[in-house]
């Protein structure tokens, strides 16, 4: 028998500094903050147990995860186990001779679900495979999540492509260091009518010959663009709000207007 659809739901980010290399401490964090903010849902930050700056493609290979192995994911797929939580938690992912930057959805049940990062930022390009995932949606009974990282945000293509897909909630998790995407989530969440939460880090990362700061501002929001829940610039916190997921069903933004089915297609091919 499957769990029990909830229709109210508690979900959380939980913000902090990802220690660069030291990824049993960071684990061990993430762990912690799940049990702590006793939520159905959590998301943490991209690149979660490794930190963000990595000198060469070497460095993220070592401090890459085998998802498929190894007692880090064995560990987080534990704490979704014990606590009954939905944990979303941006990971370097190794599979074979590929990386990615990826997001993980770990359930309760021990079942799990990868999106691999398609819109890659900057010096990412030179570390990284691109994704080779399409945007997905995975039904659970907290709700119909999908999962896109960090500057996925700037295209609206992917906020979209999941919603069109079904999602009420979009789990976020980033490490941002330029100043829009809060304020640009606003938008993704309202055209689209859907609940997102975005968890950013906080801290500076100086390891090369640039210092990276990241921006914090974890944000939960509503199905409407409502601000549920904000983290400060650079504190680490848990936040939380109650959520509705099927509010997100409903497309009507005015008695005559549906968001995704007043969408003039035909007048689009230059998109693709
Ligand atoms: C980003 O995609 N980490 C800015």
């Amino acid at each position: 028998m499957g769990a029990e659809l909830k229709e109210n739901i508690k979900a959380a980010c939980g913000q902090f500094n990802p220690v660069f290399g030291d990824t049993k401490s960071n684990i061990n964090k993430i762990c912690c903050m799940t049990e702590e903010a006793r939520s159905d849902l959590i998301v943490f930050p991209e690149l979660a147990s490794s930190g963000y700056e990595f000198k060469d493609r070497n460095e993220l290979k070592s401090l890459a995860l085998d998802f498929n192995s190894g007692a880090e994911i064995k560990r987080l797929k534990q704490t979704a186990k014990e606590t009954n939580t939905y944990i979303v938690v941006g990971l370097a992912e190794k599979d074979r001779d590929k990386l990615y930057n990826s997001a993980i959805l770990l359930m309760p049940d021990g079942k799990t679900h990868t999106y691999r990062k398609n819109h890659l930022f900057d010096r990412e390009k030179a570390l990284f495979d691109r994704g080779d995932k399409p945007f997905s949606v995975v039904e659970t009974p907290i709700g119909r999540i999908g999962l896109m990282i960090c500057f996925d945000w700037i295209f609206p293509e992917a906020a979209r492509l999941l919603s069109l897909g079904g999602a009420q909630i979009i789990c976020h998790p980033s490490n941002l260091v330029l100043s829009f995407c809060q304020r640009a989530m606003f938008a993704r969440s309202v055209e689209n009518g859907v609940f997102t939460i975005t968890c950013n880090r906080i801290g500076t990362e100086s390891r090369t010959d640039r210092a990276l700061t990241f921006t914090g501002g974890s944000q939960i929001l509503g199905n409407r663009g409502e601000t549920l829940a904000q983290a400060g610039t650079d504190t680490e916190e848990i936040i939380s709000a109650e959520i509705k997921p099927v509010l997100a069903d409903e497309k009507m933004i005015t008695m005559n207007n549906h968001i995704l089915n007043d969408r003039r297609t035909e007048l689009y091919g230059r998109l693709l």
